[in-house]
């Protein structure tokens, strides 16, 4: 099962009444584990969760703190593109080189990398005086 196979999977059990547009991501951890997570929802709408950020927090809960490889994919005219929290969020836990496959369900998958996808974020390095 690729990692674009397992976001599928999940995407499934994404809970998404009110965008009813669901989402699946997977985590491939340096360590080889793979780990997913889909969007969350809540009727108080801010306090929804992105599919990558449960991905992360599966992985995290499971020990591994590397990201190897990461796969989102939802049902979008064209490869859905993580929203600028979620950049920050797999920036946390991924080199800028590391490859993140996005993907619609019908079968288009564009290749990108963290660093192309948040240029410029911010870091550690920004808090050195603290
Ligand atoms: N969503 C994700 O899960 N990941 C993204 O990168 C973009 C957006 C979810 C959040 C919300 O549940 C739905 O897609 C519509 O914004």
């Amino acid at each position: 099962m690729t990692l674009i196979d397992t976001a599928r999977t999940v995407r499934e059990n994404a809970y998404a009444p009110y965008s009813k547009f669901k989402v699946g991501a997977a985590v491939q951890a340096v360590s080889g584990a793979i780990y997913s997570g889909c969007n969350v929802e809540n009727v108080a709408y801010p306090e929804g969760t992105c599919a990558e950020a449960g991905a992360i927090a599966a992985m995290i809960a499971g020990g591994d703190t590397e990201i190897a490889a990461i796969a989102v994919i939802a049902d979008s005219p064209q490869p859905i593109s993580p929203c600028g929290g979620c950049r920050q969020k797999i920036a946390e836990f991924a080199r800028g080189d590391v490859v993140v496959t996005l993907a619609t369900i019908d079968g288009t998958v564009l290749h990108t990398s963290v660093a192309t996808l948040l240029p410029g974020g911010f870091d550690a390095d920004y808090m050195s005086r603290v």
